[in-house]
């Protein structure tokens, strides 16, 4: 059973095509993400998904309705953690869940829900007195406290620290385990990893790869063997490598399809030199990996025909910017 369908979505702002042709669909009980960089058009899709924006051209169905309509039913059975949602600074925690919470025919536990994204120590907090993450916290408890069918996460764990996350990725396991469906956005691509069933990833509004995480790792073939330099070398001094070498952190990252190779050249290269390579590994690529090359092809393919990019290709950015 499909929970949300988008065909042919386009929304312009004026000269912007912040979205351009756009389709895919979520099935029921799926947790799918919405991958891209700042911009991609992300945002603009969930928003339209939710009935906050109305699209320029395309097809959209979510449990059946179309969200432009902003039918009460499809209201009560939707979830919403905007990316910036405002709030009156006044109200205390407890206040806005209980106000939230009012507004849906099926509830769950104020107390509860504060409790289980942990702001039970702030329940009586007024909202202007909470942290970046706390917020964002109380953001995932206004969407939950509807007990949705469908809920819509935008950047849900944005500022939220490691613990804060997990604890999160917890509770959307839980929706997931209710049989709950799930449309997230996030820029941490562990996170879509562990969380999502199949992710899209889109860049400047257009889909440019849709699957599970482990189909788009597989799509590249490839390993990553990351090393540092022993002291006094230099990458020039390395042999030829079969990949891409890139700066990682303290030390050096290849991306190749010939592991076996690359490994006997470069710790031949060491052997005869009779030097260490310190922090020596050889993985699979990440979704992250993946993601990177996907967005680093589309920047390249732009620079081909002559397309301004604002941002260097992602392959010789540094990892792990997050
Ligand atoms: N209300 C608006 N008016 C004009 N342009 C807009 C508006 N909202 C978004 N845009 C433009 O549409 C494009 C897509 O924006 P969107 O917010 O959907 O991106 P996003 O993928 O959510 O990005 P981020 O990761 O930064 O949240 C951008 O170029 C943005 O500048
Ligand atoms: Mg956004």
């Amino acid at each position: 059973m499909v929970a949300v369908t988008v065909e042919g979505l386009r929304k312009t702002y004026g000269d912007v095509v912040a979205v351009d042709d756009l389709s895919f669909a979520i099935e029921h009980g799926e947790v799918f993400a919405l991958l891209g960089p700042n911009g991609a058009g992300k945002t603009t899709t969930v928003e339209i998904l939710e009935g906050h924006r109305r699209r320029t051209a395309g097809r959209v169905a979510v449990l059946g309705h179309d969200p432009q309509a902003r039918s009460r039913d499809l209201r009560e059975r939707i979830g919403i953690v905007l990316q910036d949602a405002g709030f009156d600074e006044d109200f205390t925690v407890a206040e806005l869940v209980r106000l939230h919470r009012s507004l849906y025919p099926r509830r769950l536990g104020a107390a509860a829900v504060i409790e289980q994204v942990g702001l039970a120590e702030k329940a009586d907090a007024r909202v202007k007195t909470l942290s970046g993450g706390q917020r964002r916290r109380l953001d995932l408890a206004l969407g939950l406290v509807g007990d949705p069918d469908l809920l819509f996460l935008d950047e849900p764990t944005t500022g939220f620290d490691p613990s804060a996350r997990r604890r999160a990725w917890v509770l959307v396991e839980g929706l997931r385990a209710m049989g709950k469906t799930a449309l997230l956005t996030t820029h941490y691509l562990d996170e879509a990893e562990h969380l999502a069933d199949r992710v899209a990833v889109l860049v400047h509004g257009r889909l440019v790869a849709l699957g599970t995480p482990a189909e788009l790792a597989a799509r590249h073939r490839s390993a990553v063997v990351s090393f540092r330099l022993p002291d006094g070398a230099e990458a020039a001094d390395l042999p030829t490598l079969d990949g891409t070498l890139t700066p990682e952190g303290a030390g050096w990252q290849l991306q190749t399809a010939q592991p076996t190779t690359v490994l006997h050249a470069l710790t031949g290269w060491a052997l005869a030199r009779d030097l260490e390579l310190p922090a020596l590994t050889v993985r699979r690529p990440t979704l992250e990996d993946v993601y990177l090359a996907l967005i680093g092809d589309e920047a390249a393919a732009e620079e081909a025909v002559g397309v301004p990019v604002a941002s260097s290709p992602a392959s010789s950015a540094p990892r792990g910017r997050r």
